[in-house]
């Protein structure tokens, strides 16, 4: 009878303990509907709330005023796989604060006022497979190895932004890529997005809305033309022929290439006349010792 007594008290001691370091771990005027998730969405937050249990996996911060993510954010929940912050007053992402977790698998940072995506922002997040960036109005700069390392990556949002143009290396950085958006950026039809353009006629089977949904905005008259209605043969001009740009680093490469070669002939001329003048200088040493 006693060791059944026994037994049921630490039983009881051991739910109760459950219960109330779960109920102690789940923040102020948040939800925890299970173990593993935190559900603040809507509660006009203006941070991250603190006390969210390390063991957490999935973090729902939506519909919030948070203007930035602690950089230790990632390091802290090493279990987080779902952490959703769309629609907050995000501007920028420290470097390094996303690029730590390994286990995450869905980032929503849409609706937001992020300008830029640095490279090296994602850093190693293998395995990340759904990106949401879009509506983020200003985002107009996605660094170069903004996305490399997410090697998992399948859905990629970028819609909505402020984007003009995107380096293709970008996307084909991305090997396990199979939805993406890009509609409702302001493109520019340059040379610059003849390449970008030749990328999506070739994986027009990712894009959401298809080549109709992105448009493009003419040099001459900025007038919106639908990608559907471009072909190659669109910006045909561009291959071959040398941009603006390229005129100007030809230019300014053929200056410093002259600069340098000026500079390197005064060098050698002012070397091989201090030599001459040393030598002579030694032979005459060598002439007075003689005599
Ligand atoms: C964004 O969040 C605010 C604050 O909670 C809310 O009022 C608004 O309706 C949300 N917008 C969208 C599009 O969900
Ligand atoms: C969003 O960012 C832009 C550009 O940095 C800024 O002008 C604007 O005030 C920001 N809007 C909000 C709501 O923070």
């Amino acid at each position: 009878m006693l060791p059944c007594i026994n037994w049921l008290q630490s039983f009881l001691a051991l739910i109760s303990i459950t219960l109330l370091t779960q109920g102690h771990n789940c923040p102020s005027s948040c939800l925890c509907p299970d173990h593993h998730t935190v559900d603040c969405t809507g509660q006009g937050l203006t941070r991250v709330p603190d006390y969210i249990p390390l063991d957490v996996r999935r973090i729902l911060l939506s519909n919030n005023w948070i203007p930035w993510i602690p950089s230790d954010f990632l390091v802290l929940y090493s279990d987080l796989v779902y952490l959703d912050l769309r629609n907050n007053s995000l501007s920028r992402l420290d470097p390094g604060t996303l690029g730590t977790s390994s286990r995450l698998v869905f980032l929503d940072l849409g609706r937001n006022n992020l300008t830029e995506i640095p490279s090296g922002t994602f850093g190693e997040s293998r395995s990340l497979i759904k990106l949401r960036l879009g509506n983020n109005p200003h985002l107009n700069m996605v660094g170069r190895d903004a996305f490399t390392g997410l090697t998992s990556l399948r859905e990629l949002e970028l819609e909505k932004n402020g984007l003009t143009h995107l380096d293709v290396s970008i996307l084909e950085s991305l090997p396990s890529l199979r939805m993406l958006r890009l509609e409702g950026n302001p493109w520019f039809c340059s040379c610059h997005f003849a390449k970008l353009f030749v990328w999506l006629m070739e994986n027009r089977h990712k894009l959401l809305e298809g080549m109709e949904g992105i448009e493009c905005s003419l040099p001459l008259d900025g007038r919106h033309v639908p990608l559907s209605l471009l072909s190659e043969d669109s910006f045909r001009e561009c291959s071959g022929a040398l941009t603006l740009t390229d005129y100007l680093i030809v230019i300014f490469s053929g200056i410093s290439v002259s600069v340098a070669a000026i500079m390197a002939s005064f060098f050698l001329a002012s070397t091989v006349h201090c030599f001459q003048r040393l030598s002579k200088g030694s032979k005459g040493d060598e002439e007075e010792g003689n005599g």
